[in-house]
């Protein structure tokens, strides 16, 4: 690549791994998917889809597969289905209501076994209790929960009613709440009294009742008991869920939905402060995950499945509620952190349940590395047969440590990327096909046409950078942004002509495997967490203090990228260690507190252009201490001596 490519400025093309896994002969002798997939395929990929929604179940057939109007897709035109019915109600027709769904597993130790059955009939009593309080198809309905039961089976209601999930991460604040809720404008809250979190409480009530003064369209609450402490309840608004499912019949009837309505909202960030709420609709979202589910994952009658995400993401809508139960797979569903009551849970877990299919995230297999493999030698992991990856970039080192200390060596591993947008994998091994390569994602799954292209929207050839583009629709992708459609055309589909744009910088090597490099845009990656930089810097502007702040993201062992701040005060406020504390928490009151800021540097001024754009590129060098490029261009080039200087001081603090 030439050194004036802007792509090769972003993204360097430095491929020094040379390690290479075969998929096991054994493995690859039962896999679901064939040697030649990819080409068939090809060579119809609408077909290929539909062979895939036509596993679905459904009340009216479509007609056409698909209706392209760039960038506005239709997939399944004219068919009619309902989610519920295919994540529960075929399964139990068929027989198979004394199947397990989910293996729950509480943090403090209770354990329920919960067959597909049952999980029908809560599902019913709950939509049937939704209805009689007035939600209805076309409402939006919001659900703040711990992962307990509950969870799935109020998002399952919601769609067998015909109303649209907005599930928010129970780990994000009151503001977060306001926003979402009225951004969609929500009509109710589905929420807990509180959950436990590495053995302590979590207000969830009392944080919604924080939100709830701001969010004037909700018309009813209702709460999930978990904990049991008393929490307040208004009367006429907040009602238990055991009151709203008594009395209540094991059947409903499900709302019949178009292919194209809403299943569900989920916020992710992106590069200004506003949350996009991104669409999914029914029968492509769902087809998408239950082909990407059986593929990916090789997915097999007798496996234990489980996906350690937190159902709060989009990797725990696909692969923990509607991919696995649209396969009518064996899952594990846990409520706790991987730390308690000590650092091996995840391992008793799988050993408890014989797991055979694990799938996480780099950022917990970095966080199990720094624990030491004594964790992992107390138990008998020898059920696993498949391991998984999602969330970031895994480094080499993780892969190989996954391979060897979890999975036993004799394990695929699949590093699946894609999006909250893609709904479901969209670039990744086919375990019984593919050579996978530790650090890479191998190749786009059948029926996807991914490309990588440079500034100019040109096919970069094998073996180069740039953006990762999709070329073409797929089923499970967003319809849009809630209220936005002109931001969704604008952030995905204008950069290039007639591509989708993810955003992320990514390497292909010159045997067209893929190598991800995390964003090119300015949201931070952190523990498998997005959070858009323009989100903390409003955050600490919001403060008294604060004049003006930059935020990039700093490496991190642990976390991928840690969040740090340069910030400027009003007046002629020098700083103080206190003060950084008081603005760290400040933002992790304002945006949950996986946000707040592991590292703050107090600078007079901040390095900007002449045009007044604050130089990132040049705070994300200072952050990462490497040495600076040049500075010429700075209106005041004194400023990064001294933020150097200072970021130097902060880093060794931490150390
Ligand atoms: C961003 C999407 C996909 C579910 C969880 C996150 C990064 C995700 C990988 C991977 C490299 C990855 C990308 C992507 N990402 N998986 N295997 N390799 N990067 O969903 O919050 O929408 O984040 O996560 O940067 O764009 P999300």
């Amino acid at each position: 690549m030439t050194t004036n490519d802007h792509a090769s400025d972003t993204i360097e093309a430095l491929f020094k791994e040379q390690r290479r896994f075969e998929p096991p002969a054994a493995f690859a002798a039962r896999a679901n998917a064939k040697a030649g997939i990819y080409e068939e395929a090809e060579r119809d990929y609408l077909a290929f889809w539909s062979s895939w929604a036509d596993k679905l179940e459904w009340s009216a057939p479509y007609r056409d597969v698909l209706e392209w109007k760039e960038p506005f897709a239709k997939w399944f035109v004219g068919g009619e289905l309902n989610a519920s019915v295919n994540a529960l109600d075929r399964h139990v027709k068929a027989g198979r209501g004394s199947r397990i769904a989910f293996y729950f597993e509480g943090e403090p130790g209770d354990r329920r076994e919960i067959t597909y059955a049952a999980l029908l009939a809560d599902v019913c009593r709950f939509a049937n209790g939704l209805r009689e309080r007035g939600v209805k198809k076309g409402d939006r309905v919001a659900i703040y929960m711990p992962m307990i039961p509950e969870l799935p089976v109020a998002m399952l209601a919601c769609a067998r009613v015909g109303a649209a999930h907005s599930v928010i991460f129970g780990g994000f604040s009151s503001d977060a709440i306001v926003d979402r809720v009225n951004d969609a404008e929500c009509s109710t809250i589905i929420t807990a009294d509180q959950g436990w979190r590495r053995g302590k409480k979590v207000p969830l009530k009392d944080t919604v009742d924080v939100a709830l003064a701001q969010t004037p369209g909700v018309e009813r609450v209702i709460v999930a008991k978990r904990v049991g402490d008393a929490v307040e309840m208004k009367a006429g608004r907040d009602a238990w869920w055991d009151d709203v499912i008594a009395g209540q019949p094991e059947t409903c009837e499900p709302e019949a939905m178009d292919s194209e309505d809403l299943l569900f909202l989920l916020y992710t960030s992106g590069t200004t402060a506003k949350p996009k709420g991104i669409m999914h609709t029914t029968a492509g979202y769902l087809t998408g995950v239950t082909a990407t589910h059986d593929l990916v994952f090789d997915l097999k009658e007798d496996d234990i499945f489980w996906c350690t995400a937190d159902i709060g993401w989009v990797t725990g809508h696909s692969y923990i509620v509607y991919g696995p139960l649209c396969n009518g797979a064996v899952s594990v569903l846990y409520e706790g952190t991987p730390d308690y009551p000590d650092k091996d849970r995840l391992w008793d877990i799988v050993e408890r349940y014989k797991v055979t299919i694990l799938y996480t995230a780099p950022t917990a297999i970095r966080t199990f590395m720094k624990w030491g493999v004594e964790y992992v030698q107390k138990h008998d992991l020898s059920s696993l047969r498949l391991l998984g990856s999602v969330g970031e970039p895994i480094n080499p080192e993780a892969w190989m440590w996954y391979h060897e200390h979890i999975g036993g060596g004799r394990c695929p591993i699949v590093d699946t990327w894609w999006q909250t947008e893609t709904g479901a994998i969209a670039i990744a091994p086919l375990p019984g096909i593919t050579t996978t390569k530790p650090g890479s994602a191998t190749k786009p799954f059948p029926g996807i046409l991914a490309d990588i292209v440079d500034e100019a929207g040109k096919s970069v050839p094998l073996g180069g950078g740039g953006y990762i583009v999709l070329r073409r629709p797929w089923p499970s992708m967003l319809r849009g942004i809630y209220g936005a459609p002109e931001r969704y055309v604008e952030t995905y589909w204008s950069k290039f002509e007639h591509m989708y744009l993810a955003g992320d910088g990514c390497n292909r090597d010159v045997e067209g495997d893929y190598w991800f490099m995390g964003r090119i845009d300015d949201v931070m990656n952190v523990s498998g967490h997005r959070i858009s930089t323009t989100e903390v810097e409003s955050a600490l502007v919001d403060h008294p203090a604060v004049a003006e702040a930059a935020v990039v993201g700093k490496t991190d062992d642990t976390t991928g990228q840690a969040i740090c701040c340069f910030v400027s005060l009003r007046g002629s406020n020098p700083g103080s260690p206190e003060l950084g504390d008081e603005l760290r928490k400040h933002v992790g009151d304002k945006l949950g507190k996986f946000t707040t800021p592991k590292y703050l540097t107090f600078t007079q001024e901040l390095p900007k252009t002449r045009s007044g754009k604050i130089m990132r590129r040049l705070l994300r060098d200072i952050a990462e201490g490497r040495m600076l490029g040049d500075t010429t261009t700075l209106a005041d080039s004194s400023v990064v001596a001294e933020l150097q200087e200072r970021a130097k001081a902060e880093a060794g603090k931490e150390d």
